[in-house]
């Protein structure tokens, strides 16, 4: 239950959630963090809360450096229940002088846990908060990812603490990011970006451009999950920057549902035409990858081509869950092609075209239907549709 020192007089005391496995409908397969941040100066002050299953252990860690109830101030950089579920309790230990938090903030506050009574201030951008000898300032930052979010900057020591940004979703004994292994820390960033951040890409366009624009200094980002990034604090922000860009990395996904086979077989064929073309492509079958796994791989993939076959005149279950899933985050700029098996009626394609259109991907065919199982003649279709896709490609470089 011990704290962890980010610098002098500031220290982690959030919490690990070894066992998270579903956030909201994003598998969390290997748990995640919810950080909170005490920092000890004259007025002595709480940055953002955790889940409320984990109150124990932040007050645990707290109580290994103060004692709570001398708390002055608690931020709340975003109300989302994972990092303000243990607010109540916390305010009524506390009795905090202020509750600081965005304009939104506030209104989600009363509108979360209903407490007029509460000593909500309002941090304005531009305005700072002295608590001694550090100095608070706040960027606002709305829609990364709720209305209410906002970032919290301490000027002396440079750490900007991001909320929900530049954050993963990774359960771990470690706290920094030159303590973790890099391929795990990229993944579990990429997914977080795909799943939680793609829809507001434009806004974190502009975010970034304001980072750069105010020439901030920043030696340490703590953000509300994962790691915090002592060493290499710029590998988020440039990660972000590229993500924001919707600047794909060239390759191709297949991703299908598949009722007796065909559809499989004629996947696998797709792919042999993108291998022909030279592209790297994956192969991502809907029973056996999670959705938010997908996504992530949607993220940096430039072309996308949907299989699915055709049942009750519509889509495989999976596969309409997914694009349910992946409309809501509007990934963009992406090639589109579609294939599918069917029985009788085959309505399965256009459906999948319907759904990438209204993504304003760029369909490069009218789709392959196969009745019922795939002959070779199909199957050489299949590999002109991977071939096809693959030309598109390389067209666009
Ligand atoms: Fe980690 Fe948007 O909550």
């Amino acid at each position: 239950m011990n704290p962890v020192k980010l610098t002098d007089n500031i220290y982690w005391v959030g919490a690990v959630d070894w066992d998270v496995r579903d956030f909201h409908g994003y598998s969390t397969n290997r748990g995640t963090t919810y950080n909170a941040f005490l920092i000890m100066d004259e007025k002595i002050t709480l940055i953002d809360t955790v889940k409320k299953s984990k109150k124990g252990d932040m007050l645990a860690r707290i109580k290994e450096i103060v004692d709570p109830e001398k708390i002055d101030y608690i931020v709340v950089n975003h109300v989302e229940m994972d990092h303000s579920g243990s607010l109540p309790d916390m305010v009524e230990l506390i009795k905090p002088e202020k509750i600081i938090c965005s304009n939104m903030g506030e209104k989600a506050l009363r509108q979360h846990f209903h407490h007029e009574d509460w000593p909500y201030f309002i941090a304005k951008p531009g305005e700072d908060i002295s608590l001694g000898t550090k100095t608070l300032s706040f960027l606002e930052t709305r829609m990364l990812h709720w209305p209410d979010s906002m970032f919290t900057y301490i000027k002396e020591d440079k750490i900007l603490f991001s909320s929900d940004a530049f954050g993963e979703h990774l359960g771990t004994s470690e706290r920094f990011d030159d303590e973790v292994d890099q391929a795990i820390l990229m993944e579990e960033l990429t997914k977080y970006y795909a799943n939680i951040l793609t829809l507001y890409s434009p806004l974190v366009k502009k975010l970034i451009a304001k980072v750069k624009e105010m020439n901030l200094e920043i030696k340490m980002i703590a953000p509300d999950h994962g790691v915090i990034w002592r060493t290499n604090p710029g590998m988020p922000l440039q990660a972000y920057d590229k993500w924001s860009q919707n600047k794909g990395d060239g390759n191709a996904l297949i991703i299908y549902d598949t009722m007796w086979h065909s559809t499989e077989m004629m996947a696998k064929e797709v792919g042999s035409g993108l291998q022909d073309e030279g592209i790297s492509y994956k192969l991502l079958n809907l029973r056996y990858n999670h959705r938010s796994d997908v996504m992530r791989e949607v993220l940096n993939a430039s072309a996308i081509v949907l299989g699915c076959s055709t049942l009750n005149n519509g889509l495989l279950p999976r596969m309409a869950g997914f694009l349910m899933y992946m409309r809501g985050l509007r990934p963009t700029n992406k090639i589109g092609a579609a294939f599918g098996s069917y029985g009788w009626s085959g309505e399965s394609v256009k459906l999948l075209n319907e759904a990438m259109t209204e993504m304003k991907f760029d369909l490069i065919d009218e789709g392959l239907k196969v009745k019922y199982v795939p002959e070779e003649g199909d199957l050489s279709q299949c590999v002109e549709l991977g071939r096809k896709v693959g030309q598109a490609l390389h067209a666009k470089k």
